[in-house]
């Protein structure tokens, strides 16, 4: 990540779960696929990595929208599992037509599922990256409330603001669909933001990219470390759990109570939780963000599936409190 912003992944837990599986895995040419690659043959599994973009851990260049493609890849690979990482996201609204993010997250995401249901399929489990974004409406991104939104599996309605949300939840509803008319061990992962590009508003903030990242891990971030290891887990757990969906976030230090004071005054609030926070940002020229909008709840991930990101914003601190 940016700024040497990478959190440590300990791979106890994750190690000897599973027998080495044949894993399918899409967008591996991506930020996530790049570290997930590794981490999963690490593991010792097989990985077959396909995506558009040419890379190292792309052994197929071509597309989940081929639905023939992904049906030769699965059959002829003994595909195993898949994990479904390859998508059209937020920055590609700049880019693509909403046509493509049809084709590639809700067409893309059924070839996959279709090829992993067809009598006969190798495939034993399913695992798909999803995103928080879905659950953030118009109205929230607006800043139209007076509190911060406490935000866990269960907010309703969903009411995504763009294309990127909108296929990313249909691919949601083709996943709990199918593990509901197959069976098929499938996890749905919605995952926080862990990109490596500053933000494209940093430039309202007046804050360097890792002061903004820092902050961020409070209550919207992980680091890709973090994600690749949640997919892991997610992978380790599916056949047990059957189907699931789970918000992957580093883990909050805030509670439900807070929410109208974080709206208010955020500095504040972080202060009472580490009270180190304001010596060590002072002596960095950082500063927090004057108010917080909203918070990812990743509890049910860890209750669940006992996954926890390594990284969060007090293990940050004790990292820049060694190096000031
Ligand atoms: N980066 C984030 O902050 C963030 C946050 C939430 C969710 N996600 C999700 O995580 C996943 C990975 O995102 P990333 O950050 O690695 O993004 P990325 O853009 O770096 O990687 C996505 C990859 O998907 C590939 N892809 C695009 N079209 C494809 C197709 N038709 N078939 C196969 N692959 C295709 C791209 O070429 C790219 O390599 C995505 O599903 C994204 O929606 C990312």
């Amino acid at each position: 990540m940016a700024s040497g912003f990478t959190g440590v992944v300990s791979l106890t837990g994750l190690l000897n779960t599973l027998d080495p599986m044949n894993v399918l895995l899409t967008g591996s040419s991506g930020w996530l696929g790049r570290s997930l690659a590794p981490l999963l043959r690490s593991l010792g599994h097989q990985v077959v990595g396909v995506d558009p973009v040419p890379s190292p851990d792309t052994e197929v260049t071509g597309s989940v929208a081929d639905g023939k493609l992904i049906r030769q890849l699965v059959f002829d690979h003994g595909i195993d599992a898949i994990i479904h990482g390859g998508a059209l996201h937020q920055p590609n609204m700049a880019t693509h037509p909403v046509d493509d993010f049809v084709a590639v997250n809700v067409q893309g995401t059924l070839n996959l599922l279709s090829a992993a249901t067809e009598a006969g399929s190798p495939v034993r489990r399913f695992v798909h990256t999803s995103t928080t974004s879905l659950m953030i409406s118009a109205e929230l991104r607006a800043g139209s409330f007076d509190h911060a939104l406490w935000i866990d599996e269960d907010l309703q309605p969903l009411q995504p603001r763009n294309i990127y949300g909108v296929t990313k939840l249909a691919a949601e509803h083709l996943c709990r669909m199918h593990h509901e008319q197959f069976g098929l061990p499938l996890i749905v992962l919605r995952t926080a933001r862990f990109f490596p590009e500053e933000d494209d508003r940093l430039h309202l903030m007046d804050q360097s990219d890792r002061n903004a990242k820092t902050n961020e891990l409070l209550y919207r971030r992980l680091t890709v470390d973090d994600a690749s290891a949640a997919h892991v887990a997610a992978l380790n757990r599916a056949e047990e759990v059957g189907h699931g969906t789970y918000i992957v976030c580093a883990p909050t230090p805030f509670r439900r109570e807070d929410c109208d004071a974080l709206m208010r005054d955020a500095p504040a609030v972080v202060e009472r939780y580490f009270p180190e926070y304001r010596p060590i940002y002072e002596k960095l020229g950082w500063t927090m963000f004057p108010s917080i909008d909203r918070v990812y709840d990743a509890g049910r991930i860890e209750r669940e599936l006992g996954f926890r990101c390594r990284t969060d914003f007090g293990a940050e601190l004790a990292q820049l409190a060694n190096i000031i």
